[in-house]
């Protein structure tokens, strides 16, 4: 059991070892408030803009509640389902991965509902009309917390994938009601399912190289 228990992973392993945890999330093991609400208070070591702090983080246990979120996004992915994908030139690491990350993402839709937490990170204010400046503003006020957390859940033996698909379509709008989440104040940051993780092994990924895209002085 790995229940409160830590892998004393270094810095560097846990930040090139956080995957998008789909396959593996063990949907049968239940997680603790009190290991959830810990990985929260790392979450909120994070910076955010003038010390604002204006997230918030609804968490769902409910079953009804997280078969009610699930089956919106369950709704909203069947279209990104039939989508095409991105092109990528031949050789290019994306290309060889796009049919994994699709499969791996078509099982996380269908078992959403099975998972046994998920986390909607909040932040306060709209931002459908943002500038660049205003938007790099609030999602940096919240995005660096919630990866913060996910990497917290990785040293705890637990996982999560991070995910926006249920966003789409008026999907914020549904979630909200089912949450009572205020919807003209606040928004969404995306839905992330916690699990602990089947075994926990895992790797860097593969990414295009630094080079690709590393500017020195000049773009
Ligand atoms: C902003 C953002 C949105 C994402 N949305 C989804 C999503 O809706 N569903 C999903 O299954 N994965 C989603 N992902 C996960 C990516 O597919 C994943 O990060 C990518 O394939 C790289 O895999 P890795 O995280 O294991 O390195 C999202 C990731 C980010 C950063």
């Amino acid at each position: 059991m790995l229940t409160g228990m830590k892998l004393n992973l270094s810095a560097d392993e846990v930040l090139t070892t956080t995957r998008s945890v789909r396959k593996r999330l063990d949907l049968e093991k239940p997680v603790d408030r009190a290991t959830v609400e810990e990985a929260l208070e790392i979450a909120l070591q994070a910076p955010t803009g003038s010390n604002r702090q204006g997230w918030h983080w609804v968490v769902i246990e409910d079953a009804a509640k997280r078969e009610a979120v699930a089956a919106v996004y369950q709704r909203n992915f069947e279209e990104y389902r039939s989508t095409p994908g991105a092109e990528y030139p031949e050789g290019d690491s994306r290309a060889e991965r796009a049919p994994l990350v699709r499969d791996s993402a078509g099982y996380l839709s269908d078992n959403f509902h099975k998972v046994p937490m998920l986390l909607i990170p909040c932040l306060w204010g709209r931002l459908d009309n943002a500038s660049v400046v205003g938007g790099a503003g609030a999602w940096g006020s919240l995005l660096p917390a919630v990866w913060s957390f996910m990497l917290a859940l990785r040293e705890r033996g637990m996982g999560s994938a991070w995910t926006t698909i249920h966003l789409m379509n008026d999907g914020e709008r549904e979630v909200a009601e089912i949450l009572g989440i205020p919807y003209d104040k606040v928004s969404q940051g995306g839905l992330f399912p916690i699990a602990y993780t089947i075994g926990t092994d895992f790797k860097p990924a593969k990414r295009e190289p630094l080079s690709t895209v590393l500017h020195w002085d000049q773009w």
